[in-house]
């Protein structure tokens, strides 16, 4: 898309300057004449080209509300988000119930760092682990963040549980694997978009293929392996559902060696894909569960580290943290994120939209499609790209009319709305996708 010079300010500033003043007096009195205009979504797209890094490439829409499954863009057109901020607001949009612990606790107290203790942290604390059955929690922001403290906590259980040699501890990857940009996760990924030019990258780290148990097999082979990171079902690398047995495979073998075995569960957990953790599907208990995004329903920056004793214990005071993981204004907005997913019975609604979803989207009469997968709301389809079409444009056309969805890896196109979208407005969104499909 061409974007017109930086011309359409959002308001125009006349200075109407006092009739005595000399015109050019450093000490003229201007007076300040406002005409509102709305902004404009090119202006929003050349404003943030002009002033931002340039390390994203979002898909030409400037919004400006969200409500629910919906948001609206500057120029008051109405969309039904399929993107969900990448699964973190699975409660929808400025849920009621989220803003109202977040303004409560606002006005009462925010940030005591964790140098002293807050009335909200233990509460929440109690809360989640009880949730997800795990003795302990370490509260952080991001969820680059808990991937980084799960490194953390893998490393030091490997040198005072398991007895790994001083600094030869090694952790697995999955190849496609995404948890984020720092130097510890790019150092982890195959996909040189997130790497290259980056190095040197942190040692100590392996990768293997997904879904591939002879490979992790053969990993474990090695004594001082500490812990295997996988997700569930990659979401990043688009949607990539691994066999079923491939996450009861994982455990054996992580149990077999004693290896760690971290779920990174901050896109697929939380109701995401039918269960409340993707590792349910399976029925399997990872020594680690990493959570974030919609652990705050998309109102906050809050992750969470999940183990027992044997793994948590193993840091002391001083050897991590963060100024704001685990403040009271998280812990408050976290507490009602995670009410809302059981009040709402969002597991269960993610799973009966999410098969109406694919079943409806495997019938599209149209080779544009090739593939349908997920699970729950957490789904892609893959585009056949040819030089009329691909998968971007496939997503302008959706946004002309009226859904959001954001491609990923070129060809694919993840369709993951909120968890509390109703069968008629699947049906509707559904209506939508096929429309468009077969309009190429
Ligand atoms: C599986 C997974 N882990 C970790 C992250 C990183 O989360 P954040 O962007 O909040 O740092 C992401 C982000 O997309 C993710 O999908």
């Amino acid at each position: 898309m061409m974007f017109s010079k930086l011309t359409r300010p959002q308001s125009i500033v006349f200075l109407c300057r006092g009739v005595h003043s000399s015109l050019g007096s450093a000490n003229s009195v201007a007076t300040k004449k406002t005409i509102q205009r709305p902004v404009s979504s090119e202006y929003i797209f050349e404003r943030e080209a002009k002033y931002g890094a340039h390390n994203y490439h979002p898909l030409p829409v400037a919004l400006e509300k969200g409500k629910g499954i919906y948001v609206w863009d500057v120029e008051g057109r109405k969309y039904f988000d399929f993107l969900s901020a990448y699964s973190a607001v699975n409660q929808g949009h400025c849920h009621p119930k989220i803003v109202n612990a977040l303004k409560a606790q606002s006005e009462k107290l925010t940030l005591t760092s964790r140098a002293f203790y807050n009335d909200v942290l233990g509460e929440y604390e109690e809360m989640v682990t009880k949730m997800f059955n795990y003795n302990k929690v370490l509260p952080m922001n991001t969820g680059v963040e808990a991937g980084e403290t799960a490194c953390k906590l893998a490393r030091k259980w490997a040198y005072t549980v398991k007895g790994i040699p001083k600094y030869k501890a090694k952790i697995i990857f999955a190849a496609g694997n995404f948890w984020g940009r720092t130097m510890s996760a790019i150092s982890s990924s195959t996909d040189p978009s997130s790497y290259d030019g980056f190095g040197p990258f942190m040692p100590g780290f392996e990768v293997i293929p997904y879904n591939d148990l002879p490979a992790l097999e053969r990993a474990l082979q090695d004594p001082n392996v500490a812990a295997f990171m996988v997700e569930p079902i990659q979401g990043e690398a688009g949607v990539v559902v691994p066999d079923q047995g491939y996450l009861t495979g994982v455990r054996d073998l992580c149990t077999k060696h004693n290896v760690l075995f971290i779920a990174d569960e901050i896109q697929t957990g939380l109701a995401r894909t039918g269960k409340m953790l993707a590792v349910d599907h399976e029925n399997v208990r990872p020594d680690l569960i990493l959570l974030g995004k919609a652990l705050s329903g998309g109102l906050y920056p809050v992750s969470a580290v999940l183990c027992d004793d044997d793994i948590m214990l193993t840091i002391k005071p001083g050897e991590h943290g963060s100024t704001y993981g685990g403040n009271p204004l998280a812990c408050r907005i976290a507490m009602a994120a995670l009410e809302v997913i059981e009040e709402e019975e969002l597991v269960k609604n993610a799973e009966i939209m999410g098969n109406i979803l694919r079943n409806e989207l495997m019938k599209t009469p149209s080779d544009v499609v090739t593939c349908v997968r997920g699970k729950g709301l957490l789904n892609a389809i893959v585009i056949r790209e040819t030089k009329d079409y691909d998968a971007w444009k496939v997503c302008l056309r959706l946004r002309d009319n009226g859904l959001l969805a954001k491609p990923t890896h070129g060809d694919i196109i993840r369709l993951a709305p909120p968890l509390i979208i109703k069968e008629d407005e699947i049906r509707e969104c559904i209506e939508i996708i096929h429309k468009t499909i077969l309009s190429f």
